[in-house]
């Protein structure tokens, strides 16, 4: 039995209820997070905590707890739940109106929801361990603020199965001018030789906790990164690409729209930054 937590209770989480009138029901009017727990350690939780109050203020809403309350409620759920390899996916919502409408209400509790599920174990950087990635791609139709990690999420939903619809686990998104943004739930890398490049943060990217710690891990470690524009082309020529995200940390794509990239298999780069990861993990 999975515990919730759940405005201030611990629950089972097939018994947690929240009103419909809640406005993350009605308008995705919240913001969330997922923060990996490995052997009951959090993987980047101060950098995650910075990102959800960022997120709330920029749509006008107190985090409702402190980081020291957030955690020891997420070190709750993990205690609770004893697995070995977890996410903890936390949301906040404006809470429950009864009056709908799109301004925000005068008085309104937030609604605090927060769950443990069971990830993959974390990958050493060993190839024959990689979980592999076949993507699609697609141009990038969200709205125009994705650097918020808001609960609306109909538009990643969408671009999702646009790729699982074409045979694919993921989707690499473009911008008008062609030039990669993101995965519909990733950030994206890719290796042209020597060099590691990730696509820059504006507000057409949400800024990852992991793309962030992988760029920290690779600049500390003397490995030449840029944070530069990637144009479709240069996509396609990449030796290598990369998905990164909190559950998945950095996984090799292999093909792209069911061409190979590279030789089809985890390449050599990734095996270098998936063992740097899984050696900085716990300390960024
Ligand atoms: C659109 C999008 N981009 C990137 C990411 C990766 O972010 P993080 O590394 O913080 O999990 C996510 C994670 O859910 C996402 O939804």
């Amino acid at each position: 039995m999975t515990t919730a937590y759940l405005n201030g209770e611990f629950v089972p989480l097939e018994d947690a209820r929240i009103s419909p009138m809640d406005r993350g029901f009605l308008f995705g009017d919240g913001i969330y997070e997922v923060i990996p727990s490995y052997g009951g350690n959090m993987v980047g939780f101060a950098r995650h905590m910075q990102r959800l109050d960022q997120g709330l203020s920029a749509i006008q809403l107190d985090n409702p707890l402190s980081t020291e309350a957030w955690q020891s409620l997420l070190a709750s759920l993990i205690e609770k739940d004893q697995g070995e390899h977890l996410g903890l996916y936390l949301q906040v919502t404006r809470g429950t109106s009864l009056i709908r409408n799109h301004k925000f209400p005068s008085e309104c509790r937030q609604t605090v929801f927060a769950y443990p599920f069971e990830v993959n174990a974390p990958c050493n950087g060993n190839p024959a361990e990689a979980a592999c990635y076949r993507v699609a791609t697609a141009h990038d139709r969200r709205w125009r603020r994705c650097d918020i990690k808001s609960v609306a999420l109909l538009g990643n939903v969408l671009h999702m199965m646009e790729g699982v619809n074409a045979g694919a686990d993921e989707v690499l998104l473009f911008n008008e001018q062609d030039e990669l943004t993101e995965a519909a739930a990733c950030n994206v890398f890719v290796v042209e030789g020597s060099r590691i490049v990730t696509p820059p943060l504006d507000q057409a990217k949400l800024p990852g906790v992991t793309r962030n710690m992988l760029v920290d891990i690779l600049r500390n470690e003397r490995m030449p990164i840029y944070e530069e524009t990637v144009s479709r082309a240069k996509l396609l020529a990449a030796d290598e690409v990369w998905l990164t995200s909190s559950t998945k940390e950095i996984a090799p794509v292999i093909a792209i729209d069911d061409e190979p990239v590279g030789d089809g298999r985890p390449g050599a780069v990734w095996a270098q930054a998936q063992t740097l990861f899984a050696r900085h993990r716990f300390t960024l």
